[in-house]
C-alpha cells in the first residue's frame, strides 16, 4: 500500500518534519508533485535541514527516496541541494532515484515566471519564482523536456527549440528582465551532468514491483490542498495536483493502492504569497504567531501571513483528500494566548454557510468564530498524550468532531522528538 502525507492548508504545515518522523516505518519515500518551490524543514540532532526537491526521507539509511514523474525538476536547484548533502556521506546513487517521466525546469522557465509575475502587477500570484508555472505549462502544452530525454542523443536539439520559443515569449511580455543566457546555460548543462550520476528509473515499473514485493511506500506532498490547481483558491494556487489524487498520477500507481492519508495542518493558518485568506490577522495575535512560530518562508524567506484556524477550509481539505488521520502542528505557538478562535462557518454574501464556497474573496466571505480558552503551561517538552493540557485537548477534540477525523499526532516543537502521538493505545491494539 501507499500511505500519503500531505498539507491541508496553504503549504508549510510541517510536512517535511512529519515525513521524517514517519520515514523509519517505510521502505520508499516518494515526492509526487511540485518542485523547487517547496521548502521542507527537518530538525534533528540539534540541526536544521531544508529540502526542496529531494524527499524528506533522505537521511534514513534504509529508505529509498524517489522523485516521482509528477514532480518538476530544476537541475540547477537540485545540484545545489545535492551539494548541501555532501557532508552527510549519503550514497546518493543508491538512495535517490529520479523518475524518467519527471519534467525539467529550464533557466528560461524561471525567467518566464519572473516576467509573468512582473506583468501581472498588483494581481501577481506571489510565485516563488522557481519556474513552476511555466514548466507545468510546457508539460500540459506537450513541449516539455523530461529527465529521460537526457539519456537520448537529441535532447539538446529539443532544448534549443524550447529555449527559442521561450525567448520569443519573453519578447512578447512587455517587461524588462535582465539575464545572461550563456551564464545560465553553463550552470544548467553542468547541473545536468551531475544529475546523470543519479539513478534514473521508470517510476511506474519501479512502484509496480515494489508493491508486488510488499514494500511500504510513503508519498510526500508539497504545497497544500488550498494551493491545488483544480481545487484550491484559483488563480492564487500552484500548478500541480497537491491533493491525494495527485499521488496516483504523480507516481504512476493505481488509486486503489492508496492506503492511509495523513493530513498535516497547523493549529492556526499561514499563507505566503497573494490570495484570499478569510481568517488572516493584522493585529497583535497575528504578530505573535509570526514571531513565536518563526513564520518566514523556507524557500524565499518571505514573511508568512498568519491567522486563526479555519475549520470550514480544513473540513473541505479533509473531504477532498479522504484524510484518515490528522497531524496537528505548532500547538506550542498558541500557548499563552489570551483566547484562541477558529472559524466554524462563513458569512457568505449575507448568508451563513458551513461549506467552502466558489470564492473566499474577502468581499464575499466573513468568518464566524468559535472561541476557546488557551492553555498557559508550555507544551514543548510533552512526550505523552496524557500530559496534554486540558484546554489544548478541548481544542483538539472540537477539531476532531468538526471535521470527523481523529488527530493522531500533536507536534509541540520543530524537533523530530517534539512529537506526541495520540490514541497510541488504540492504534497499538488494532
Ligand atoms: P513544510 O513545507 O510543510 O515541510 O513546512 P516548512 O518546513 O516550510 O514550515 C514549517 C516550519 O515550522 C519549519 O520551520 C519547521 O521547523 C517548523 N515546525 C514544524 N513543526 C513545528 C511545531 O510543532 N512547532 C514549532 N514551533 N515549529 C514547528
Ligand atoms: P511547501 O511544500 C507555501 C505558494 C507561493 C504562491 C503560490 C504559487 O513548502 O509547503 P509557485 O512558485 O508554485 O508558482 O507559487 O504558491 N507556494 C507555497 N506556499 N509552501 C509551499 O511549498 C509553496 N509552494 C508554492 O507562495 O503563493
Ligand atoms: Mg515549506
Amino acid at each position: 500500500m501507499v500511505d500519503v502525507i500531505l498539507g491541508l492548508q496553504w503549504g508549510d504545515e510541517g510536512k517535511g518534519k512529519m515525513v521524517d518522523v514517519m520515514a523509519g516505518s517505510y521502505d520508499i519515500i516518494a515526492r509526487f508533485q511540485g518542485g523547487a518551490n517547496a521548502g521542507h524543514t527537518l530538525v534533528f540532532n540539534g540541526s536544521k535541514h531544508v529540502l526542496h526537491t529531494i524527499p524528506s526521507g533522505i537521511f534514513h539509511e534504509n529508505a529509498i527516496n524517489v522523485i516521482g514523474n509528477g514532480v518538476v525538476v530544476d537541475p540547477v536547484s537540485l545540484k545545489k541541494e545535492l551539494d548541501g548533502l555532501k557532508n552527510y556521506d549519503i550514497p546518493l546513487s543508491k538512495r535517490l532515484f529520479l523518475s524518467r517521466k519527471a519534467h525539467v525546469t529550464l533557466p528560461t522557465h524561471r525567467l518566464l515566471d519572473a516576467a509573468s509575475e512582473t506583468a501581472k502587477g498588483k494581481a501577481k500570484i506571489g510565485s516563488t519564482l522557481k519556474g513552476i508555472g511555466p514548466t507545468y505549462m510546457d508539460k500540459a502544452g506537450r513541449n516539455g523536456i523530461r529527465i529521460g530525454d537526457f539519456e537520448l542523443p537529441d535532447w539538446k536539439e529539443k532544448y534549443r527549440a524550447l529555449v527559442k520559443k521561450h525567448l520569443r515569449l519573453l519578447d512578447c511580455i512587455d517587461v524588462d528582465i535582465q539575464f545572461d543566457l550563456n551564464e545560465l546555460e553553463e550552470a544548467f548543462f553542468e547541473a545536468v551532468e551531475t544529475l546523470k550520476q543519479l539513478s534514473f528509473i521508470d517510476g511506474e515499473l519501479f512502484f509496480k514491483k515494489a508493491l508486488s514485493d510488499g514494500k511500504k511506500i510513503l508519498a510526500e506532498g508539497a504545497q497544500g490542498t488550498l494551493l491545488d490547481i483544480n481545487l484550491g483558491t484559483y488563480p492564487y494556487v500552484t500548478s500541480s495536483t497537491t491533493t491525494s489524487a495527485g499521488v496516483s498520477i504523480g507516481l504512476g500507481i493505481p488509486p486503489r493502492k492508496i492506503g492511509k492519508v495523513y493530513g498535516v495542518f497547523k493549529a492556526y493558518v499561514t499563507r505566503v504569497g497573494s490570495g484570499p485568506f478569510p481568517t488572516e490577522l493584522f493585529d497583535e495575535n497575528g504578530r505573535k504567531m509570526a514571531e513565536i512560530g518563526r513564520e518566514f518562508g523556507a524557500t524565499t524567506g518571505r514573511p508568512r501571513r498568519c491567522g486563526w484556524l479555519d475549520l470550514v477550509a480544513l473540513k473541505y481539505a479533509v473531504e477532498i483528500n479522504g484524510v484518515s488521520e490528522l497531524m496537528m502542528m505548532k500547538s506550542d505557538v498558541l500557548t499563552g494566548f489570551d483566547e484562541i478562535k477558529a472559524a466554524t462557518s462563513y458569512n457568505y454574501r449575507g448568508k451563513e454557510i458551513d461549506y467552502f464556497p466558489y470564492t473566499i474573496d474577502e468581499k464575499f466571505v466573513k468568518p464566524v468564530y468559535t472561541r476557546f480558552a488557551s492553555w498557559k503551561k508550555p507544551v514543548h517538552e510533552i512526550k505523552d498524550e496524557k500530559n496534554i493540557p486540558e484546554n489544548l485537548e478541548t481544542y483538539i477534540r472540537f477539531i476532531e468532531n468538526y471535521v470527523g477525523v481523529p488527530v493522531g499526532v500533536v507536534s509541540v516543537g520543530p524537533d523530530k522528538e517534539q512529537t506526541v502521538f495520540r490514541h497510541k493505545d488504540s492504534s497499538e491494539k488494532s
